[in-house]
């Protein structure tokens, strides 16, 4: 019944080390195959975007950013062009993750412009929307995500088409604190419904916050949940692959 190819993308965050990376690269490599027909991803620093690509280039797991520049060039000390990233066979960059937004006080204009800057390169932005508890508790989650939605809904169908979007509830984001498999499915399905009012139904929607392998089957088991995006649980090769495998 699930049409959308489904996708389980690791969020490294700031975590790893050469050393680290090689060990959990190699053992994502060497058990790719359990994820059967599901997607595998996994979104790296900037600086391990090398070694990414030499350890993972032949096999089924691509590898993303976990930002990128509106600008394509010039005087932004600091930043990272898309180009850049398409250079170390980049496919992916998440836009507008919940610690930028909080963090680097990025907008949602900003993440809708870069998710915009990703597409012109070729590169498919992981758009990631998502409310706080504070919202949750005083019923606005509709509100808010609609409204960090509004600008990407604006890049039009055929942008829409080629990204995927994130929904992280802030709250469940590292905290071991899941949404419930309705909650998530609840939210989902809205965000659905937005997508397909711009002509683009089928784009797919991840859930990320505190996913593991012993919850990942209840979360894939909604019909608009078509995937994981996974902070912690994605710097264990086992755990992270259980996760891809309970879609399988
Ligand atoms: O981007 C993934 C993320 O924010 C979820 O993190 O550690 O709760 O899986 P975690």
């Amino acid at each position: 019944h699930h049409t959308r190819k489904r996708l389980v993308m690791g969020n490294w965050k700031m975590h790893g080390s050469l050393a680290a990376n090689a060990a959990l690269l190699d053992g994502l490599a060497a058990g790719a195959m359990r994820a059967g027909e599901t997607q595998l991803a996994v979104c790296v620093p900037f600086p391990y975007l090398a070694q990414a690509q030499a350890a993972l280039a032949g096999t089924p797991i691509s590898w993303g950013a976990q930002d990128v520049s509106v600008h394509t060039q010039g005087a932004y000390t600091g930043e990272v062009a898309p180009a850049m990233l398409a250079d170390f066979g980049v496919t992916w960059a998440l836009c507008g993750h919940s610690e930028r937004r909080a963090l680097h006080g990025e907008s949602s204009d900003l993440v809708a412009a870069k998710a915009a800057s990703a597409l012109a390169a070729g590169l498919t932005p992981v758009v990631c929307v998502g409310e706080t508890l504070a919202d949750r508790d005083a019923d606005q989650v509709e509100r808010v995500i609609g409204e960090q939605l509004a600008p990407v809904l604006a890049l039009g169908a055929e942008a829409l088409a080629r990204l995927v979007i994130a929904y992280e509830p802030v709250w469940a984001i590292g905290t071991g604190r899941t949404a419930t498999p309705e909650q998530a499915q609840a939210v989902h399905a809205f965000i659905r419904a937005a997508l397909a009012q711009h002509g683009a139904g089928q784009t797919r929607i991840l859930y990320g916050g505190s996913v593991k392998a012993a919850n990942a089957a209840s979360l894939f088991a909604q019909p608009d949940i078509d995937g994981a995006l996974v902070g912690g649980a994605s710097l264990v090769a086992d755990e992270f692959l259980n996760i891809a495998a309970a879609v399988a």
